[in-house]
């Protein structure tokens, strides 16, 4: 049987970057991944360019002002501090790959987002860690030197390998049909360690068939809006999709909708509509309501707003409470979705391994010595923008460095 000091399962973001920090303080590291290629979910990040992290990450947990999601939410901020968003910006920077800030403290690859996965390759050659491809992880028994397990590789067949530490970085289950799997999820069950309640998010809102009849000729369109629910609210793009609202503010809102809820779009973010409307009819009691409209929205979302709201008149003939009713359609368009895309295309999914089995240094199972959980297996979710790779980076390094340290 092969023995190894740090056995990580998952070639992804958490996985990779533990693995360099545990081979280069001299542990004798092995890394299984099930899919033919390492860290395919960096490579189609960020539109190929990955958005590797965001400016902002250490500001919102030390400031309060938000960025991870977690029924723990301090678990993440030593690992957070202890890897900042400049020192992933120093790693890339060493190895060459160029990067651009495009928004919100969000930061890009300037060239493809491959150059980050061949830039963890080479760091897994050079501290000598080993990387076993289309192999599973399967059968992890606890025995007194650690753990055993057996990988199965498609062509070659079973092997047992024994490990002094095992990580779990299989992430978790959005997106099937590139790798994801409820294996930390088992893996923690099957060890007694507790899960929270997983779910899609970082994903577009679905609508029921009748209130998709009233935009589905809005498909395509997209405004810059305020999307509110509870308490939380995000000044970005909604995308109208042939099921219900995507965009980047959708995104980050679903991540704290659950259903039966209602989210409110303001639509002229800043913009007195109702005001906007009196000025311009008392200009011009001629002009038609949605050509006023079409000034402040995109115009097929005005024209639809008016048209729903059997407005599609000059403004002379709309009387203040008309004006009203328009602007509330505009500034405070409350709806209820009925459910959101699911794991098939949410980017992260919320929930997972509950961070108060864990120990917040090293990631190890507090019950457990030896296991460890990191990335996004963890119940730690980042808003939109990087906040997620910055958690993958900061969970791996503090693996990868405390295991090798303890
Ligand atoms: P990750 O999912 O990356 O890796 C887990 C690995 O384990 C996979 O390679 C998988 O094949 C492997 N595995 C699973 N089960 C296994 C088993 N039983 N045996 C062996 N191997 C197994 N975030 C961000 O910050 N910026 C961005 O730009 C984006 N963009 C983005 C786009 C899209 C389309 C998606 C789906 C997601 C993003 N994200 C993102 C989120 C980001 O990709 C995600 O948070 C990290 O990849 C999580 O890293 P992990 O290493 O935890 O899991």
């Amino acid at each position: 049987m092969t023995r190894y000091d740090m056995v990580v399962i998952g070639a992804g973001a958490a996985g990779m970057m533990c693995a360099v920090e545990a081979g280069r303080r001299g542990r004798r590291v092995l890394v299984i991944e099930h899919g033919a290629k390492p860290g395919e979910k960096i490579r189609i990040s960020g539109g190929g360019r990955c958005n590797f992290t965001n400016l902002h990450a250490n500001e919102g947990i030390t400031q309060g002002a938000g960025g991870y999601l977690s029924q723990n939410p301090r678990f993440c901020v030593s690992a957070l501090k202890r890897y900042r968003p400049e020192d992933f910006i120093a790693r890339i920077e060493a190895h060459g790959i160029a990067w651009h800030e495009k928004t919100l403290g969000q930061l890009f690859c300037d060239g493809p987002a491959s150059q980050i996965v061949d830039m963890f390759l080479g760091e897994m050659r050079e501290a000598g860690v080993d990387l076993r491809l289309s192999t599973t992880a399967r059968d992890i028994e606890r025995d007194a030197d650690g753990f055993r397990l057996v990988a199965g590789h498609a062509g070659s067949g079973d092997t047992a390998i024994s490990c002094a530490a095992l990580v779990v970085a299989t992430g978790g289950k959005s997106i099937p049909k590139m790798g994801a799997s409820a294996f930390a999820y088992e893996v923690a069950r099957k060890f007694g360690v507790p899960v929270t309640e997983t779910r899609p998010a970082l994903v577009p809102l679905t609508f029921e068939p009748h209130l998709l009849e009233e935009t589905k000729a809005l498909s395509g369109v997209s405004v810059a809006a305020r999307v509110s629910c509870g308490k939380r609210h995000f000044d970005e793009a909604v995308l109208f999709t042939h099921r219900g609202l995507s965009g980047p503010a959708i995104l980050q809102i679903s991540s704290y909708w659950r259903e039966g809820e209602a989210i409110t779009l303001d639509m002229a973010p800043g913009v007195d509509v109702f005001e906007r409307l009196r000025a311009a009819r008392s200009q011009s009691g001629k002009q038609a309501a949605q050509t006023a409209l079409g000034e402040i929205l995109p115009k097929r979302l005005a024209q639809a707003i008016v048209t729903r709201l059997g407005a599609d008149v000059p403004l002379g003939s709309l009387p203040d409470k008309r004006l009203r009713d328009i602007a509330a359609a505009v500034n405070a368009w409350t709806v209820k979705p009925v459910g959101t895309e699911g794991f098939r295309t949410a980017e992260v999914t919320l929930g997972g391994v509950d961070t108060t089995a864990l120990d917040g240094k090293t990631m190890e199972v507090k019950s457990v010595p030896g296991l460890h959980f990191i990335g996004e297996a963890v119940d730690v979710t980042g808003w939109l923008g990087g906040y997620n790779f910055q958690w993958a980076w900061a969970s791996g390094v503090a693996c990868g460095a405390g295991d090798a340290t303890n």
